[in-house]
């Protein structure tokens, strides 16, 4: 008898991976490097299921059902390359390696076509929802060829986390070879993103009203019942109601402010730049978590670096809680919008055929993001499967639109009184940006010819052009034509 599947990587993801699988009835295999980890998975969980323990690695593959499929939960980078190359050493062709860790996709679509060149399949799967995701339901991204799509998607439409709109699982064929980890990354970045403008409004309402964690924990238990409700709003609110055990004061106040990282938000970032795609928000707040983390400059800092406040008063504390929800709401719609256009970007860079609709899918249940209104996503990108941008969609449109009084009452009031939006304040520029009809661009221009005849377009003419600014200030056209 043989195992179904297998795990490779029996930490917590991969063990709790390996359990949801033995949950739906498949044989599971598992492994870990250090076996101590995998005799404790069938100390503590071995009743759950049909485990197949293995001490080697060459045991392990030798334990599954051809074609194989095995799931490797191990650290992203170096730690992943070796156990790649170890079960490959076993592997046959048409046996399937499934990369479950939060993967760079470039070593994706490396490993991908080494594995190709050896008659392998390759799979980078994202994998998103936590410990709790990987047990009960995640979401989940797989990149790789069609083929192993087939082989695999019967099991991972199994496990993963049901919408509870439709009942549909979570997870589709994202794209070929690095497609469903890069994914999986501008999920993370949104992730920061959404994470920032929630801490963002908890920091106005702390600083600039002066209510206490529960207070503002009551005001995002409301907000949950609204177009914001999602995952994140919820914890938030959960997190804020909960006292210190050693202490007994509200546990956000007992929490150090510097944010950590382990790099997927500064990918999408990094990568956004590449593209070109501006991602001002998941940018934003990605340095955000970086200047938090620098002490000795904000110690600097705050020695010298003044106030100066206007100190603008709040009239009506319900108002500006009202205008905070919009704030925040709006600045949200700008960091999905960002980042589905990374997305759309990427799939035309690296030629993937990536539905972004059902992306959006694949996010209402089992990942950090799912939220009510990645319904409203699925639904735009269903009316206008070439949408330029997703604010540009009708609903979004007037969603967005419908904030912005109230979003520049936040920003300004904040920039008044000296307290920082760097999400609010970024999206409301980008959104100023985008929608004008002229922007300080052509002053760039401009100054590019001025000092490296980089040429310019012209308003009211066709072709490049290029002045003599130095000599007699005469236009010549740069690009062959007439002019
Ligand atoms: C998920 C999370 C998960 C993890 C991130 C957080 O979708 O389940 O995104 O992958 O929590 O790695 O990253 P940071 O440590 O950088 O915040």
């Amino acid at each position: 008898d043989s195992a179904d599947i297998g795990v490779t990587g029996m930490a917590v993801m991969g063990s709790n991976l390996a359990r949801n699988l033995a949950h739906h009835g498949y044989k599971v295999a598992i492994h870990n490097r250090s076996a101590s980890k995998t005799e404790a998975v069938i100390d503590e969980h071995g009743s759950e299921g049909e485990f197949f323990p293995s001490e080697s690695t060459e045991d392990f593959v030798k334990s599954l059902k051809k074609p194989r499929v095995a799931i490797i939960m191990v650290k992203a980078g170096k730690p992943t390359d070796a156990v790649i190359e170890e079960l490959a050493q076993y592997m046959e062709p048409g046996d399937i390696i499934v990369d479950g860790g939060n993967s760079l996709f470039t070593d994706t679509r490396r490993r991908e076509a080494a594995m190709k060149d050896r008659n392998l399949n390759f799979v980078g799967m994202g994998v998103s929802g936590g410990e709790e995701g990987a047990l009960n339901g995640p979401s989940l991204m797989p990149g790789g060829s069609k083929d192993a799509w087939e082989r695999l998607s019967p099991m991972l439409r199994d496990i993963a986390a049901k919408a509870e709109e439709d009942g549909e699982p979570c997870t589709t064929h994202v794209g070929a070879d690095g497609a469903g980890h890069f994914v999986k990354m501008v999920h993370n970045g949104i992730e920061y993103a959404d994470m920032q403008v929630i801490s963002e409004a908890y920091d106005m309402m702390a600083r600039a009203l002066g209510l206490d964690a529960h207070a503002i924990g009551d005001v995002f238990e409301t907000w949950n019942e609204g177009d914001l409700q999602s995952f994140l709003i919820e914890i938030t609110a959960t997190v804020l109601h909960h006292d210190d055990v050693r202490t007994g004061r509200p546990f956000v106040d007992i929490i150090k402010d510097e944010a950590a990282q382990k790099g997927t938000g500064a990918w999408t970032v990094q990568t956004a730049l590449d593209l070109g795609v501006p991602v001002t928000g998941i940018a934003e707040a990605t340095f955000a978590r970086s200047v938090s983390g620098d002490v000795d400059q904000r110690a600097a800092a705050q020695k010298v670096l003044e106030a100066r406040t206007a100190d603008e008063k709040i009239d009506d504390p319900q108002q500006f809680i009202d205008d905070l929800q919009k704030a925040l709401y709006a600045s949200k719609l700008v960091a999905y919008a960002q980042g589905f256009e990374e997305i759309s970007k990427g799939a035309e860079t690296y030629d993937w055929d990536i539905n972004l609709g059902d992306m959006a899918k694949i996010w209402r249940a089992g990942c950090i993001i799912r939220a009510k209104f990645l319904d409203r996503i699925t639904e735009a990108y269903d009316r206008d499967p070439g949408l330029k941008l997703l604010l540009a969609d009708p609903y979004f449109a007037e969603a967005i639109n419908d904030c912005v009084p109230a979003w520049r009452r936040v920003v300004a009031f904040a920039a008044a009184n000296g307290f920082p939006v760097p999400v609010f304040a970024s999206s409301l520029s980008y959104y100023d940006a985008i929608r004008s009809e002229r922007l300080p661009a052509a002053l760039v221009q401009a100054q590019r010819d001025y000092f490296g005849a980089h040429t310019y377009k012209r308003v009211d003419d066709e072709g490049s052009y290029h002045v003599e600014w130095t000599k007699d200030r005469s236009e010549t056209r740069t690009d062959g034509g007439q002019g």
